[in-house]
């Protein structure tokens, strides 16, 4: 088969497109491995209520700008029920699964983490106005799924 020149150009073109796509795809896995965004680290599901911070639920300060919310998710509540935070402060949401596969999703934000067993969920969210926020499991979990609720209640 005979190729012309341009078509050889054309060819080497798309192999190294190819070759570079290729080479983004494994930086981008290699990455996410190293970084996960939302983190994602490792947790023992039998052993969450005996981790920190899971061993003591509740929020915590971090510093003058920062606080800490851990929470345990489990059918078919969390743990602990009520959250309060202020307002204008970063606030990390850490949540662990001792069971099933649930969601703490807060209504009306863009906080709406899977709880999967076996990893710690992490976002970070910074409420701009006080008043309650609805948090609810929108994964299927059981037969308490539509039950499984709480609220957190923003500060001044
Ligand atoms: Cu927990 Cu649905």
């Amino acid at each position: 088969m005979h190729i012309h020149k341009y078509e050889k150009i054309w060819l080497i073109f798309g192999i190294s497109s190819i070759a570079l796509f290729l080479c983004i795809v494994g930086v981008s896995a290699f990455a996410f491995e190293h970084h996960p965004s939302g983190g994602m680290e490792a947790i023992d599901p039998n052993k969450v209520k005996e981790t920190p911070p899971f061993d003591k639920p509740g929020v915590k300060k971090i510093d003058e700008d920062t606080y800490e919310v851990s929470i345990v998710a489990s059918a078919f509540a969390y743990e602990p029920n009520k959250i309060q935070v202020p307002v204008g402060k970063k606030i990390i949401f850490k949540i662990a699964s001792t069971d099933v596969t649930h969601s703490f999703s807060i209504v009306q934000t863009n906080v709406n983490m899977m709880i999967v067993p076996g990893r710690v969920s992490t976002k970070e969210y910074i409420f701009k106005e006080p008043g309650t926020h609805l948090v609810i499991c929108n994964e299927y979990c059981g037969t308490g799924h539509h039950f499984m609720k709480t609220e957190v209640e923003v500060i001044e």
